[in-house]
């Protein structure tokens, strides 16, 4: 952008020489990126700045890589895309706009974030559009970048996925012949019948239990719902062209880490009880964010805390950028305000979500 706006202006400089001022402040409802105040040289010249500006807009009519418009005594100039695009060879292309501004620097991108055992919605398509534009602009200009997918690989709900599974199927047995779209069937199917039958719910708890406490069989056909669906996603990301770091780097990565983050937090007192829950009261927000429930089961915002722990570690990141829909904005207030509150991370770590939709 930088080195494109100074060709502009050396070719301006070139037909008017350096007897007008040029500025780069344009407000942003007037058009044009080189602003030239013809004032002053049309008082020298006794003639109105209304004048003399078309008179300096016709001299620059010759330089083909713009066009320029008056508006009272200013001459603004826009570059012109097509003669510009001209001006990069095919050798300047691949590095055109790159710089060392983000050399020593290292940030951790998280995008796309899809969930294990459904498809792709249109959410993760844009946090994975964005989030590798992001990345291949942070490598650019210089920094070190880890590329890392969220997996949303953890939780209740794949208790609940494998004890559909069970009803189904009668055993826990592995079959690799499933799709995405078996396991979706699934998940609609428990929903749909756990309102009549309780005893699905339960079912679902326990099975989460075991997956949990590292049960063989149950760990196994998860993993085998991961194997899966990951395929497919990756099939997909190959399609658009775009690479992780770490493709994998899902919640259940985060989920060993749990228990001790749960324990600093309670020794240093910034969680608190609250109605059989271990919580942490955020200033300023109406909620707190529930490290714990009260069943003992932890959650999302628990994970994402020990997430921040194991990018800290691995990485030391200056940065972490969250690419992230629009909906989950009050989730990374919280998580934000209690990793500082948790000190979980240098105070000079950025934490920043990148916001859509
Ligand atoms: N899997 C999540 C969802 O579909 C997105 C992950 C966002 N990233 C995070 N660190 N929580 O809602």
């Amino acid at each position: 952008m930088t080195s494109m706006l100074s060709e502009l202006r050396s070719s301006v400089e070139a037909v008017l020489g350096s007897d007008y001022p040029i500025t780069l402040d344009v407000p942003a409802e007037k058009p044009g990126w080189l602003a030239i105040p013809v004032f002053a040289a049309a008082r020298r010249l006794g003639l109105s700045p209304q004048d003399h500006a078309h008179q300096v807009a016709e001299k620059l009519a010759v330089v083909p890589t713009i066009s320029v418009t008056v508006e009272g005594g200013f001459v603004n100039i826009q570059p012109r895309a097509e003669a510009c695009l001209r001006v990069l060879t095919e050798a300047q292309m691949p590095t055109y706009g790159h710089s060392s501004a983000g050399n020593g620097q290292t940030v951790v991108i998280e995008f796309s974030g899809v969930n294990i055992a459904k498809p792709m919605g249109i959410g993760h398509l844009r946090s994975t559009i964005i989030g590798d534009s992001l990345q291949r602009i942070y490598r650019a200009l210089g920094y070190t970048v880890h590329a890392v997918n969220h997996l949303g690989d953890w939780g209740t709900q794949f208790g609940n996925l494998v004890a559909a599974y069970q009803r189904k199927y009668g055993d826990l047995v592995v079959r690799t012949e499933l799709t995405v779209d078996d396991l979706l069937a699934l998940y609609v199917d428990f929903h749909s019948k756990v309102e009549h039958d309780p005893e699905l719910k339960v079912e679902g708890q326990a099975m989460f239990r075991r997956l949990e406490s590292g049960d063989v069989e149950v760990r196994a056909l998860w993993q085998s719902f991961v194997n899966l669906s990951l395929i497919q996603f990756e099939a997909l990301y190959r399609r658009l062209g775009i690479t992780f770091d770490d493709v994998r780097a899902g919640e259940s990565r985060y989920h060993p880490m749990v228990a001790a983050l749960i324990e600093q937090a309670e020794r240093s007192q910034v969680a608190v009880e609250s109605q059989g829950a271990l919580v942490v009261p955020i200033p300023g927000e109406s909620v707190p964010l529930i490290l714990r429930k009260s069943d003992g089961s932890t959650i999302y915002a628990t994970r994402d805390l020990a997430a921040i722990t194991y990018r800290v570690r691995e990485y030391h990141p200056d940065q972490i950028l969250y690419v992230v829909a629009n909906e989950q904005a009050l989730h990374f207030r919280h998580v934000f305000a209690a990793a500082r509150l948790l000190k979980l991370l240098p105070d000079k770590t950025r934490l920043e979500h990148v916001k859509f939709g």
